[in-house]
C-alpha cells in the first residue's frame, strides 16, 4: 500500500511518498481502508521534531481519519467488515490502510460523508471539552475565539453557538471573519488591524468576554487576558503563532480570572468514557448538520507536503483533507 512516510525530522518536502507493507489487526484492533485522513496544525510541528509527540520513524502523520473497516483482531465485538468509521490515532493515517485499537474509532451513519467525517474527532473535540468541560460555558455568556476561522477556532464558534453563547470571532482578514459570520459568529475582530483587548471590551460594552479560547498564543494572548471579565476563564488551546507567552499572574488576581488549562489528548486518555460520551454528541450533531466540519480542500495523498505548508502558511479555513 501507498504511505506518507516521515523518514527523518524535516520540512513537508522531506516526506517520502512510498510503498509500504498492509498491516495486519494485532489482538482488539481492527484495520481500516482509510478513505479520507485529516491534518492538523500539530502535523507540522510533529514533522519538524517539534511536537511533544516523536515517534519512531518511519512513521505517517495525520492523527485522525474516516474509512471502511476491513478486518478485524481476535477480542474485538461490536465492528465488523464493511462498517463505515471514524478514527483517532494520534499519528499515521496518512496512508491507505491503518491499523489501532478498535476502541479508538466510532461507527458513523451513512448520511455523513468520509471527508468531513474524518476531521471532526481533534477540532470540535478539543472545543467541546475545553468550552462544556474546562470553561463550563453557560448560555448567554460571551464567548471570543482566537484563530476562528482555523481548524479549532471554528469547532469553537460552532459549538459555543449551539451552548447558547454569544460568540465573538477574531482573526486575521476580514476574508477569515466573513467565513465566521457565516458560520454563526455574532460579533467579529480583525486583530491584524485593530488591538484585540481595546475591540474586546467595545464589543462586550467594556465588561469584558466570560470566555476566551486561544488556540494562537503569541502577542493576542495577553491581550485578551486583558479583556476577560469578572470571573472570566481564559482558556490555554495552543500556540499557533509560535510564541508561548508569559502571562503577568497580577492579571489573574485583578479580576478573579481563571487561566484554563485544555489538554484534549491527555482527558481522552484519563478519561475515555467522557471523550466517548463527547464523540457521541459530535458524530450526531455532525450528521444531523449542527456542525459544519468544514473541508478547505482535499489534497491527494501523495500532495501531503502542499496541505502541510498551506496550513503553515495560515491559508486554511476549516480542514485539509487527504484522500488515499
Ligand atoms: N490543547 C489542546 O488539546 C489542543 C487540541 C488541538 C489543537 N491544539 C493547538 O491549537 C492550535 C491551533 O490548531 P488548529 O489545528 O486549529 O490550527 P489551524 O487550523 O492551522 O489554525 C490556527 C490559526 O492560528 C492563527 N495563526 C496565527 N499565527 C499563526 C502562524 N504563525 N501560523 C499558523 N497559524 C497562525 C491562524 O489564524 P489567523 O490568521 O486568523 O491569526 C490560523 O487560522 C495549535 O497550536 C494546536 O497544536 C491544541
Amino acid at each position: 500500500m501507498k504511505a506518507i512516510l516521515c523518514t527523518r525530522f524535516g520540512g513537508p518536502d522531506d516526506l517520502e511518498y512510498a510503498d509500504t507493507s498492509d498491516p495486519a489487526p494485532g489482538q482488539g484492533e481492527v484495520v481500516v481502508a482509510v478513505k479520507a485522513a485529516a491534518l492538523n496544525f500539530f502535523d507540522t510541528l510533529l514533522i519538524a521534531g517539534k511536537y511533544q509527540l516523536k515517534p519512531p520513524f518511519p512513521f505517517s502523520p495525520a492523527a485522525e481519519f474516516a474509512g471502511v473497516v476491513e478486518s478485524v483482531g481476535a477480542g474485538v465485538s461490536g465492528l465488523a467488515a464493511g462498517d463505515r468509521v471514524l478514527g483517532y490515532g494520534g499519528v499515521g493515517a496518512a496512508r491507505e490502510k491503518i491499523a489501532l485499537s478498535a476502541k479508538r474509532v466510532v461507527k458513523i451513519p451513512d448520511t455523513l460523508d468520509f471527508d468531513r467525517a474524518a476531521g471532526i474527532t481533534v477540532i470540535y473535540g478539543t472545543a467541546l471539552h475545553a468550552l462544556k468541560d474546562r470553561a463550563k460555558l453557560k448560555a448567554g455568556e460571551t464567548l471570543a475565539v482566537l484563530g476562528a476561522s482555523g481548524g479549532t477556532g471554528l469547532a469553537a464558534i460552532e459549538i459555543g453557538k449551539l451552548m447558547g453563547a454569544r460568540a465573538i470571532a477574531c482573526a486575521s482578514s476580514d476574508e477569515k471573519l466573513a467565513f465566521c459570520r457565516e458560520r454563526g459568529a455574532d460579533e467579529t475582530i480583525n486583530y491584524a488591524t485593530n488591538d484585540l483587548k481595546d475591540a474586546l471590551r467595545k464589543v462586550t460594552g467594556g465588561k469584558g468576554a466570560d470566555v476566551i479560547y486561544d488556540p494562537v498564543g503569541g502577542p493576542y494572548a495577553e491581550a485578551a487576558l486583558r479583556a476577560t471579565a469578572w470571573r472570566g476563564r481564559f482558556l490555554v488551546i495552543g500556540f499557533a503563532a509560535g510564541e508561548i507567552p508569559k502571562i503577568p499572574l497580577n492579571l489573574a488576581l485583578l479580576m478573579e480570572r481563571d487561566i484554563v488549562g485544555v489538554f484534549w489528548g491527555a482527558f481522552t486518555e484519563h478519561e475515555p468514557q467522557a471523550h466517548q460520551a463527547n464523540m457521541a454528541d459530535l458524530v450526531r450533531w455532525t450528521a444531523e448538520g449542527k456542525l459544519s466540519a468544514h473541508v478547505h480542500a482535499v489534497y491527494p495523498l501523495k500532495d501531503t507536503p502542499a496541505a502541510l505548508k498551506a496550513i503553515a502558511a495560515r491559508q486554511v479555513m476549516g480542514k485539509v483533507i487527504l484522500r488515499p
